[in-house]
């Protein structure tokens, strides 16, 4: 496994890997891996020839009170968990190889479909995001790409980028890995203290609570968002704060009001103590 800071380096590699016929997934992370990401990592590798994963914690995405400075890192056992799983390549660029001091001046922005749920909460998150992952893109050359459902969001405006940008990149969506309580594996899980952690699967309860009722056949959506809602509220016993918790299409991310008709995903981010959990789950299967 080749491991490299350099924009150069990646670049020159992922080419030479497609002139010599071979295709490549990429799989772009903020590191702190977990089985989540593992996954990620071994849907890709069934899929392409050559793997390639990016740990890089990307300053742009983050807002000037969010958690840019704490959030969780280890690039050692990162490196560990990559070979174990067959990646051929990791790009591990520090910020100033990304983005070269007082050169750097152009942003990529998908409109409609960051503005609500996170994009309303983390003004400029989504632009961060996908300035990034547009610069991956070109650094890596795939065929593939990969990402959790957890940000589901994050996967919806990413294949809108690649669609309106005409990237030749397939995206694919991984389905969320959970814990056997049911709470989504999260690099920022490892934030929660103890309390919090044995209430944090009220989230998961509280939306699939959403979806049992949703087949028995209730679809009035401020109905099943109440219901979701008491929930988290009876059940979470720590200091807490929904930020969001919406119906949704499950195609453009468009907020549902009144009765649910067509595929459809509630979401939801909630503060738990210092920490923001996401998650979501579709109603149909
Ligand atoms: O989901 C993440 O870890 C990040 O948002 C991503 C896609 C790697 C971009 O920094």
């Amino acid at each position: 496994m080749l491991q490299t800071e350099s924009c150069r380096e990646i670049q020159a590699r992922a080419l030479e890997l497609r002139r010599a016929g071979h295709s490549i997934a990429l799989v772009p992370t903020m590191g702190f891996l977990h089985q989540g990401h593992l996954e990620l990592m071994c849907r890709a590798r069934q899929q392409a020839d050559k793997v390639i994963v990016s740990i890089f914690v990307n300053p742009i995405q983050f807002g000037p009170n969010e958690d840019l400075d704490s959030y969780p890192r280890d690039l050692e056992g990162d490196l560990e968990k990559c070979a174990g799983v067959g990646v051929d390549l990791v790009f591990t660029p520090t910020p100033e190889e990304l983005y070269p001091d007082r050169q750097f001046q152009t942003s990529v922005e998908v409109s409609r479909i960051t503005r609500g749920l996170c994009g309303a909460g983390r003004p400029g998150h989504f632009k961060g995001v996908t300035t990034v992952v547009c610069k991956l893109f070109n650094l890596t050359q795939p065929d593939y790409a990969f990402f959790g459902e957890k940000d589901f969001q994050q996967l919806a405006v990413i294949r809108r980028m690649t669609e309106d940008l005409n990237f030749p990149i397939k995206i694919i969506g991984v389905p969320i890995v959970r814990e056997e309580d049911g709470l989504a594996l999260s690099s920022r899980n490892a934030y929660l203290s103890e309390t919090e952690r044995r209430d944090a699967p009220a989230i998961h309860e509280a939306l699939k609570r959403a979806r049992d009722l949703y087949r028995q056949g209730l679809h009035d959506s401020e109905k099943l968002l109440r219901e979701a809602a008491e929930h988290i509220e009876r059940r979470i016993t720590s200091p807490c704060e929904i930020e969001y918790l919406k119906l949704c299409r499950a195609d453009d991310l468009e907020e549902i009001s009144g009765p649910v008709a067509g595929p459809a995903i509630i979401l939801t981010a909630v503060r738990l103590g210092r920490t923001r959990l996401i998650d979501n789950l579709q109603l149909q299967p």
